[in-house]
């Protein structure tokens, strides 16, 4: 679900800078996740959505080898040569697009250049992936523009390694799954062993609000590395302890894990207790669904919670109050922390008459307890990336 405006947008920013209108279009929303915390890269179950806030990336070909690309929220342009699609130091933005142009060549012929611009309106650092609602986008319209033919999962990938060697963040495939596979009303269930994905009808006696706590972890790429290092290291323990094949923790069961966990550093042992218990909740979540018990799925949001608070250590005082707070106001069904953590938005189940109120409810008590103003959207699952 495009937000025409900021298409009209872009394209009249487009005209203004190249002098001409583009020639390809390509839209790509953020994701929220609903239940399935850290648990992608640890080839488990998540539970998450489209949104309906997303990039746009505008392109046309240019006659010689120069790239010439504008972020247009902050009016920041570079340029460079088709044959040295670098990574930059001083452009982060910069470097989701070339990570996702750089991993193209590698599916067909790029030796000219593109005039592009990109506009964007998920809120940054908030959790809802507007990295790789930018790296769809672009990796959308390049395919147009240079006429590559890849599917949707090799596009997720290329947006992943983006992230890995041009952004340094070593995330999993859910932020790119979502954007490209959402649906409209729908969840996407995605199996990051086999990578099926799954659209689950939402049930339309709830809906979303998310509330961007508008706190941003200064560390926040090294924590989650370190993190991943945590559950690496927690599936290598367990494959020398139990008798099957363990290659992630999508393979230990919770009864396994009590069995052993007293004898695992205490550390390792919290870590992999949250990624385990996630994928046992994003399981139970998914049959909840199916026979519309969202107030025992909501349940499940608030348990996940408590498991980033306690196991993960992956939330902060902002986002446990909203949750804390969340469950006092009427209408609400569940609450938890979405995303990669460390900051960023809490997600909340709730019966759509009440959205509203609860949202003004939240944003004065958060106020009030912090001094700072957070953001709260309703939130609608809504369709994936596209070539408009
Ligand atoms: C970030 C990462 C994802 C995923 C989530 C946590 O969004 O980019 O791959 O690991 O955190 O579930």
């Amino acid at each position: 679900m495009i937000n025409q405006t900021l298409l009209d947008n872009a394209a009249k920013k487009f005209r203004e800078h190249f002098g001409k209108p583009h020639t390809i279009a390509a839209y790509a929303p953020g994701r929220v996740e609903i239940l399935g915390n850290h648990t992608d890269y640890n080839e488990g179950f998540v539970l998450s959505a489209a949104i309906n806030m997303g990039a746009v990336f505008l392109a046309s070909p240019s006659n010689n080898t120069t790239c010439r690309l504008i972020a247009g929220d902050i009016t920041e342009e570079t340029s460079f040569d088709i044959s040295a699609v670098n990574r930059s130091e001083k452009n982060l933005w910069q470097n989701y697009v070339a990570g996702v142009l750089a991993s193209l060549r590698e599916h067909g012929k790029i030796n000219t250049g593109f005039n592009g611009i990109f506009f964007g309106n998920v809120p940054l650092g908030a959790g809802l992936s507007s990295s790789a609602a930018l790296e769809m986008a672009a990796g959308l319209a390049f395919c147009a523009l240079y006429g590559i033919n890849i599917d949707k999962l090799t596009l997720a990938k290329i947006g992943q390694r983006a992230e890995h060697e041009y952004a340094g963040a070593k995330c999993g495939l859910l932020d790119q799954i979502s954007s490209l596979y959402g649906k409209a009303n729908n969840l996407v269930m995605t199996d990051f062993r086999s990578l099926a994905v799954q659209n689950i009808p939402m049930d339309s006696n709830a809906c979303f609000l998310m509330c961007n706590t508008n706190v941003k972890h200064r560390l926040v790429d090294g924590e989650y590395n370190e993190r991943r290092e945590k559950c690496e290291m927690a599936a290598k323990f367990f494959a020398s302890e139990l008798s099957h094949p363990v290659s992630a923790l999508r393979d230990v069961s919770w009864e396994e894990y009590t069995k052993l966990s007293s004898v695992m550093d205490p550390v390792t042992a919290k870590r992999a207790a949250h990624v385990i218990g996630e994928n046992t909740r994003v399981l139970k979540g998914k049959e909840l669904l199916a026979k519309k018990d969202l107030c025992a799925f909501g349940q499940l949001m608030y348990e996940s919670h408590e498991s980033s608070r306690t196991n993960f250590e992956n939330s902060c005082k902002e986002l446990d109050f909203v949750v804390s707070q969340a469950k006092h106001i009427p209408g609400v069904l569940g609450a938890r922390l979405s995303g990669g953590g460390f900051g960023g938005s809490v997600v909340i189940l709730i019966h759509p008459r009440d959205a509203e109120t609860a949202g003004k409810t939240l944003t004065a008590i958060y106020k009030k307890e912090f001094g700072m103003p957070c953001d709260i959207r309703i939130i609608t699952p809504s369709d994936g990336a596209t070539v408009l």
